[in-house]
């Protein structure tokens, strides 16, 4: 089927990928001129594990175009919306794209058209799309509009869009339902060539969920809400587990053993970052709000998690009394590992903290720092951890990406001016720094010191360094 998909950002690059993956014809539209070039030379403007290879084969099969909106409205009988809804000062979600992209469509479109709106939007945008659509109804356009909510996580997106757990729609008419059935098919059979596995490991088929659109809107806000309350929740007993010297990390674990709680998303950390968490709780707070509604506790839930990071770098002047003039190496800059995107991330804010207390910060992300650039120009961007650590009075992990689970800790214990790791996302057990003569900060459990071993190993190893090097002298 030929389908249209206007905007190209996270969301809408996977979903014509993806689309075009289980065999659509598809035109994605993009009204930044610069991102739309890259596209069509085949360069991509964003970091998204196998999204870049899924896009050329795509391409190289002809079933994926890039170009300008109009072309996008003439090309697909379906057109998803995928334009972005960023939070306005006071918490609403800006939804100019939504409108003028709904007015392009209502002046140009002719024919039968199936508006989907995939971008998250506050309950009732859909209804809104609707009156927009026919207010400004140029050519006798006969529609359908739908709310198809992305439950996409950066980082797995074309994961999550080929073997999702449900597709949701919402819809005032049996045409759309059976429109949307048939795009989604191939998805809901999970009948299509992975790109990802040669075998797709054997999954339960995912539930294609017909509701109204109302309801729609609702299940992605209430969703992403309820996902940010868990984090917000064992952030608030890891607080409690520091105190009375309780494992935040062995209570989790008992957690998620029931069923009912579920062991997802209850990783302790500097809080929650990114275009939707924090931006999905503030517009559902004001959704609310403006129907009456007392959702104070989400409102809890944003200020625990904003209240993260002067909690982490409190841990930072904890442990190195005076801030000023510190040579910190901050290693993450993307709100989450496996990504570029630094949006709403926490070590935007964070690293603002540490810079206004007049520390030295030197960052290593192995994706984000091009984009992280923007947001903090006045920092030191090193080439690997290693460059980061060089004389740090302190190492402050932010995003847990892989890559910092093999570092040479012998090599970063002579790197460093002072062993000192204080980790915002519990990455490592923290015996095993310890034995590499690091002491060792987490979030919810106890901060170990280096072992004695350790100690004596490191100050054994200074001393034949010593030796050496007077020997060196001499000769
Ligand atoms: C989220 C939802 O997961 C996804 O379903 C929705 O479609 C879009 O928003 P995303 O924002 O890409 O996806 O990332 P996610 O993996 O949910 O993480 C969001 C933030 O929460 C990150 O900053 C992450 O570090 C943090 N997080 C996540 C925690 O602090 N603890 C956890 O246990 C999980």
């Amino acid at each position: 089927m030929k389908i249209s998909v206007i905007g190209a950002g996270y969301v809408g690059l996977t979903t014509d990928a993806c689309l075009s993956q289980i065999g659509h014809d598809v035109f994605c539209s993009e009204s930044d001129i610069d991102k739309l070039s890259k596209l069509q030379s085949g360069v991509m403007p964003l970091f998204e594990p196998h999204l870049e290879k899924v896009i050329e084969d795509a391409r190289r099969s002809g079933r994926l175009h890039f170009g300008a909106t109009a072309e996008a409205i003439d090309w697909g009988r379906a057109i998803f919306i995928c334009v972005g809804t960023p939070p306005l000062a006071n918490g609403d979600a800006d939804l100019s794209a939504i409108e003028g992209v709904a007015r392009a469509i209502a002046k140009r479109a002719s024919g039968y058209r199936l508006v989907v709106e995939k971008s998250t939007v506050p309950v009732q945008t859909g209804s809104q799309l609707r009156k927009h659509l026919s207010k400004h109804n140029t050519n006798g356009l006969d529609y359908d509009v739908a709310s198809n909510p992305e439950f996409l996580r950066e980082g797995s997106s074309v994961e999550d869009f080929l073997h999702p757990d449900r597709i949701v729609v919402g819809v005032d008419s049996a045409r759309a339902a059976q429109l949307l059935r048939e795009i989604y098919e191939p998805i809901i059979t999970q009948r299509f060539t992975c790109p990802l596995h040669a075998d797709c490991p054997k999954r339960n088929d995912p539930v294609f969920l017909v509701t109204d659109t109302g309801s729609a809107e609702l299940i992605k806000h209430a969703s992403n809400s309820f996902l940010a309350m868990k984090i917000s929740f064992i952030n608030m007993v890891a607080n409690l587990c520091e105190v009375v010297g309780a494992d935040v990390t062995k209570v989790a674990q008992g957690m998620g053993l029931d069923p009912r709680i579920g062991p997802a998303f209850l990783s302790p950390g500097i809080g929650f970052g990114g275009f939707c968490f924090p931006k999905d709780v503030q517009a559902f707070i004001r959704i609310a709000q403006k129907s009456g509604c007392d959702f104070s506790l989400l409102k809890e839930v944003e200020k625990i998690n904003q209240r993260r990071i002067e909690e982490f770098v409190e841990k930072v002047r904890q442990e190195l009394w005076v801030v000023r003039g510190k040579k910190i190496a901050v290693w993450g800059l993307a709100f989450k590992p496996n990504t570029d995107d630094v949006r709403f991330a926490p070590s935007i804010a964070l690293v603002k903290s540490l810079m206004a207390e007049g520390a030295d910060v030197r960052a290593y992300d192995p994706e984000a720092m091009e984009k992280a650039k923007s947001d903090l120009p006045n920092i030191s961007y090193c080439s690997d951890p290693y460059q980061a650590a060089e004389g740090a009075d302190a190492i402050v992990i932010v995003t847990e990406w892989d890559e910092f689970r093999q570092v040479n800790w012998k090599r970063l214990r002579s790197t460093v001016e002072h062993p000192l790791v204080i980790d915002g996302r519990n990455m490592f057990v923290p015996e095993e720094i310890s034995r590499h003569g690091f002491r060792y900060i987490s979030v919810g459990r106890n901060s170990v010191v280096p072992s004695q071993s350790a100690i004596a190993d490191v100050n054994g190893q200074r001393a034949t360094e010593a030796n050496e090097d007077v020997q060196e002298s001499l000769a």
